[in-house]
């Protein structure tokens, strides 16, 4: 039963870190180093495990099976118990037949209840026909089989190892369809997760750390997208999503497989069938919900820094900004402007003033937005500070283990307590507290940090307790070695369950609880950054990723971090520009500049002790280059909102890897130092010091330079394309309209300035784009159709249309001063603008671009035009 080969099929029976052949046979389990079976032929596999389970080790066998409404329920009993505590012996399996595409596996105890994550997801009574998936299964041992129907790709097949279900220890596998796959966050990784050759772990419970390779960082989600090969040698792709929140780990290897081991809750996971890249995600988001739509302005560009230390630095920051002529939309500030690090209080002596300074920006158009720990101070003096005294009175804060007491950490302000936004009562009193001081400062959006929870102690002031929470007979491997390691004793009390279950959940329910207050208050919609995340976090939250260094290698990891999170469903994701921690370079910020110019969530934002990195402390030459590639984002804004509207709406991403577009393409599936916005713009980066050239990848279509227009004449290549220091490489997509509009100061100063189109035809001379408009604020402008839609189409080269789908939104004006067609490629003699002869235009016969100019065309005036 140990003679298991090839190696790849091993699976881990010891994931610990003491493993010995004693502990490995214990658990009756196979003890081999590689080396010594004769066979050994993988020695490019690296990770294989000494310790493994048998193919006779004990588990589940069918006891019985019945249709039901929703597909079918399996009863699965054990009869042996194996080598964690509590083992349970009899599960109950639903099989749910959701929709065509999705298909949900549960596995739970048969008698007691249990834990379950408490996200909103669809419940589904009746079973979906027609599907694209089969379901077969192995009665003894029990096993779950799926396979993609139009195909016969097995998609799921957890026979390759023993399910093991024990209170706090349950663990299954499944065949992968190939070592290819994408998602599994957050961690510092490539995007292409590649297990040929080896073995690899990644570990899920949310922690505050700078994000290292190798490390459970500040969010969590279990969802992944695998590569297919079709038998005719297509691409397809699947997804899979554990619904799980306790501390995890996942294992991968070259079987290809994956393996869960998570401590708690239930085995609750989603298939989706695809068969696209864009297929999986809205059939992921339908589970987790769409993100949510920000506010205009939050596209902007956004300032801060830890560490202004007082309001004459950051005034002189921002002013220093205007008069060097930087568009700027959002400054931020953060502890360093409260006072003795109390959220909602600001430093009187330091940032004296700064109500009136903030009510003074918000009248050029500039929004304020302020950072709020979660941690609240509890050493005040009693009555002196109401967000602990009232928190206090309406028991919103986390308990200790089995009693009424809180449980205490220690953050900025010494020590503290930490609210339970599981708690109805929780969401009254921040939404109050933050309304208080609403009044003092009326901030327009909450910066939500150290909400993993961080804590400067392990567990708490006191301690752990020695329970089983505390000290679980495995510990999956998270940073510090410890489940309490820099935060709360998991077997602190929440309202809904124990932290043990809800650790990682903690920022999702802080990001509701803020998103619903800020709501209230500002009665315009919500902007929220969060630093910890869960699956659906989307729904209320932007966010950041965390405390990265100012590095070239750092630079580059944003750029998988953000494509991930946009699968995520967390679309409004940016990196801290030019880096958090270390003292950047003018080389390293120029190029991140212009990177982050392409980020969805554009911030600049800087760690305490740390040089200036704000564009205008930097020398004329780099302010110059720094603001080409900011008016070159500023310009494209109408297109971004247009992004954000579907994302919300129609569950599309906004940015997007190149192997979604191009699946079909094999040179695409490892590229993450190029990305695409929506589906038209490829944005290549310069990511190595030093270097004037990018080594890029242009996929088989048609591409003009942007903003330029100039018609690529090599694709479907890698190529190096000329990037000295002043330029970033974008290209444009052939077949599509792109919208764009002047820049001005801010973006609620340049609303109403005109708009462009840039009209990029594909091969067939073909194009199209969208545009969404509305007052960028109201909560509700999507619900109520207050808002304005048109559909650009060019056909046959040479027609234009614009077509009004939706025009309640009338407060601004919409005027079109600019078309600009490229890739015309026979001389231009007539330009006819709704039936009549313009003459106001330009052919430039080498470049073949047509410009239509000085149109002051009213984009609503009717509702089809044509040109
Ligand atoms: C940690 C956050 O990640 C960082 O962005 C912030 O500046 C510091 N906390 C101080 O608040």
């Amino acid at each position: 039963q140990c003679e298991i080969s090839p190696h790849v099929q091993r699976f881990d029976c010891y994931p610990e870190k003491e493993s010995s052949k004693e502990k490995c046979l214990e658990r009756n389990c196979c003890w081999r180093l590689p080396i010594e079976q004769t066979n050994y032929t993988d020695k490019r596999l690296t990770g294989i495990p000494f310790c493994y389970y048998p193919t006779d080790f004990p588990t589940y066998e069918i006891i019985s099976n019945e249709t039901t409404d929703f597909g079918q329920r399996i009863r699965i009993q054990k009869s042996q118990t194996t080598y964690m505590p509590h083992d349970i012996l009899n599960l109950t399996v639903d099989l749910i037949y959701e929709t065509q595409e999705r298909f949900r596996i549960r596995i739970y105890d048969s008698v007691n209840k249990r834990y379950e994550v408490p996200l909103q997801v669809p419940v589904v009574e009746k079973r979906a026909n027609n599907t694209d998936y089969e379901i077969r299964f192995g009665k003894k041992p029990f096993a779950i089989l799926v396979t993609r129907k139009s195909t016969g790709v097995t998609l799921f097949d957890s026979s390759v190892a023993p399910l093991i279900f024990a209170d706090q220890f349950i663990k299954f596998s499944t065949r992968l369809s190939t070592p290819l796959l994408y998602g599994l966050g957050e961690h510092q990784q490539p995007l292409l997760i590649n297990v040929t050759n080896e073995w690899k772990r990644l570990t899920f419970y949310s922690r505050d750390f700078p994000p290292m390779e190798n490390i459970n960082l500040y969010g969590v989600h279990p969802f992944h997208i695998n590569l297919e090969r079709t038998p005719d040698n297509q691409t397809h792709v699947h997804g899979q999503f554990f619904l799980n929140s306790n501390a995890m780990d996942i294992d991968l290897q070259p079987l290809p497989a994956i393996t869960y081991t998570t401590i708690g809750g239930i085995i609750d996971l989603y298939i989706f069938t695809g068969p696209t890249v864009e297929n999986v995600i809205e059939q992921y988001w339908d589970v987790i919900g769409k993100p949510t739509m920000p506010p205009f302005w939050s596209l902007g560009f956004h300032l801060c820094r830890w560490g202004y230390n007082n309001i004459e630095n950051m005034i002189s920051t921002l002013e220093r900004m205007q008069s060097a002529n930087f568009p700027i939309d959002v400054q931020w500030t953060d502890i360093d402007a409260m006072s003795s690090y109390l959220d909602f209080t600001y430093d009187s002596e330091h940032f004296h003033g700064l109500p009136g300074y903030v009510r003074a920006l918000q009248a050029d158009g500039i929004h304020y937005v302020n950072i709020i720990d979660p941690g609240i101070s509890s050493t005040q003096s009693a009555g002196s500070y109401i967000p602990y005294d009232e928190g206090l009175k309406r028991g919103v804060f986390m308990t200790k283990f089995n009693s009424t007491e809180l449980i205490f950490g220690k953050v900025w302000p010494g020590i503290t307590a930490f609210p339970d936004f599981t708690n109805p009562e929780t969401i009254e009193w921040w939404t109050d507290i933050a309304s208080a001081f609403h009044e003092v400062i009326p901030f327009d959006g909450m910066w939500i940090d150290m909400n993993e929870p961080s804590s400067f102690v392990d567990g708490s002031q006191d301690g752990c307790t020695d329970n089983s929470l505390d000290n679980p007979p495995f510990t999956p491997h998270v940073h510090g070695d410890a489940l309490s390691a820099k935060t709360l004793c998991p077997s602190a009390q929440q309202l809904l369950s124990s932290h043990y279950n809800l650790h990682s959940m903690y920022g999702y329910f802080e990001a509701q609880a803020t998103n619903i207050a800020l709501r209230t208050i500002r009665k315009k919609r919500p902007f929220v950054l969060s630093r910890s995340t869960f699956a659906g976090s989307g729904r209320y939250t932007a966010h950041w990723t965390g405390d990265n260094q100012a590095t070239f290698i750092d630079m580059y990891f944003s750029i998988p971090a953000i494509l991930n999170f946009n699968m995520f469903g967390i679309t409004h994701v940016g990196a801290d520009i030019c880096g958090f921690l270390l003292d950047t370079t003018e080389e390293l910020c120029v190029r991140w500049m212009q990177l982050g110019a392409f980020y969805p969530f554009m911030r600049n934002h800087n760690s305490l002790g740390q040089k200036d990195q704000d564009p205008a402390s930097f020398s004329w030459e780099v302010q110059q280059i720094m603001k080409q590639a900011l008016l070159m984002r500023y310009s494209l804004i109408p297109f971004w909102y247009t992004l954000h509207y579907e994302a919300s709406s129609k569950s599309r991403t906004i940015v997007q890897p190149l192997f979604s577009e191009y699946l079909n393409d094999k040179n695409t599936y490892n590229i993450d130092q190029q990305f695409l916005i929506g589906r038209a713009l490829l944005i290549s980066p310069n990511l190595l010091p030093e270097s004037n050239s990018v080594h890029a990848y242009i996929p088989q279509d048609v591409w003009y330079e942007f903003p330029l227009g100039v018609k690529l004449s090599n694709v479907g290549l890698f190529t190096d394309l000329d990037a000295p220091i002043s330029k970033i490489n974008v290209h444009l997509r052939g077949g599509f309209i792109i919208p764009m509009q002047i820049p001005g100061d801010n973006l609620v100063l340049g609303r109403g300035n005109p708009f462009t189109l840039v009209v990029a035809p594909s091969q067939f001379g073909n194009a199209s784009g969208n545009l969404f408009w509305d007052d960028g604020d109201s909560i509700d402008s999507i619900e109520t159709q207050t808002y304005n839609y048109l559909e650009f189409s060019l056909t046959n080269s040479n027609k234009l249309t614009i077509n009004i789908l939706v025009s309640n939104y009338k407060e601004s004006a919409m005027r079109l001063d600019l078309i600009k067609i490229l890739g015309v490629n026979t001389s231009v003699n007539n330009v006819i603008i709704n039936g009549k002869s313009y003459s106001n235009y330009l052919y430039n016969i080498p470049d073949q671009i047509l410009l239509i100019y000085g149109l002051d065309l009213d984009m609503l005036s009717q509702s089809s035009q044509t040109i």
